[in-house]
């Protein structure tokens, strides 16, 4: 399932100002090594080179499509191809950062617990996740892909993201860390229209559910049915706007 780089960054600013809050909101100072894990097309990673400059930057990704956007786009950075599952850093990182990524990869409280365990001592964990998997337009994809012909073969789609509460993300980090930080945004982006939320989705989270159903008329019902999903549930504005509300989850653990 490949990314589509130039789609993902249509929405480029709205999907990196979470980036920026998570940044700022690290009291690190003077970080020597810094990882971005799941640095996609490089725009987080360019946050963190603002961020913490003068550091030891990497981003990580396992997508080659992505990685080839980011070292266009930032040739200052530097990008390595790995994977977050497996990742095994020459020296322990101060700051392990993952911007969006880690929702795409199952059983969390191994792998938290694992890059929380690569730490260098005083080393950081700063991660955030999409948290909305009961948003309006979450609930619409996966009540059509349980509901329509294509159902039989929607297992994969509906398993692909992995995000649990805060509580679940404390019990796996507390008991190993210094102090754990928990917050919840809700954005709320102004987007052109029931169009673009669609695109939005289009371009991460419905990936999977388009890989299942194909190119055929199925993804043409499929479609059709979840901009009318859109259309009911997220009104327009006056101007002929929407406000796409859009939680996200952001969890810091301090190693000792
Ligand atoms: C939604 S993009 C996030 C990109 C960027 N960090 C940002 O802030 O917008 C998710 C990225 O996670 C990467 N990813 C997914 N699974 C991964 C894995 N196992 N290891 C490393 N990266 C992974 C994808 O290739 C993709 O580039």
């Amino acid at each position: 399932m490949r990314w589509e780089p130039q789609r993902y960054l249509r929405f480029e600013r709205e999907r990196t100002q979470p980036a920026r809050d998570l940044a700022a909101r690290l009291a690190l100072t003077s970080p020597r090594t810094l990882i971005d894990l799941g640095c996609g097309p490089g725009n987080s990673t360019a946050v963190l080179a603002e961020r913490f400059a003068g550091a030891e930057l990497v981003g990580v990704d396992v997508a080659q499509e992505m990685l080839q956007r980011a070292r266009a786009a930032h040739p200052e950075l530097r990008f390595e191809q790995g994977d977050a599952r497996s990742l095994e850093p020459k020296a322990p990182p101060d700051l392990i950062f993952s911007n969006a990524c880690l929702q795409w990869l199952p059983d969390h409280a191994a792998l938290f617990g694992r890059l929380f365990g690569l730490l260098s001592p005083g080393g950081v964990l700063a991660v955030q996740l999409p948290f909305h998997l009961q948003s309006p337009l979450h609930r619409a994809m996966d009540a059509l892909a349980r509901e329509g012909p294509w159902a039989p073969r929607m297992g994969a789609a509906l398993e692909a993201l992995t995000v649990h509460g805060p509580e679940f993300y404390y019990e796996a980090l507390a008991p190993a860390a210094a102090g754990v930080e928990l917050w919840v945004t809700s954005y709320l982006h102004v987007l052109e229209g029931h169009r673009a939320i669609f695109d939005w989705i289009a371009s991460s989270g419905l990936r999977p559910f388009h890989a299942a159903l194909g190119q055929g008329s199925d993804r043409h019902d499929f479609d059709r049915a979840l901009l009318a999903a859109i259309e009911r549930d997220y009104p327009l504005r006056s101007d002929g706007r929407v406000l796409f509300a859009f939680p996200r989850l952001f969890i810091v653990a301090h190693a000792p």
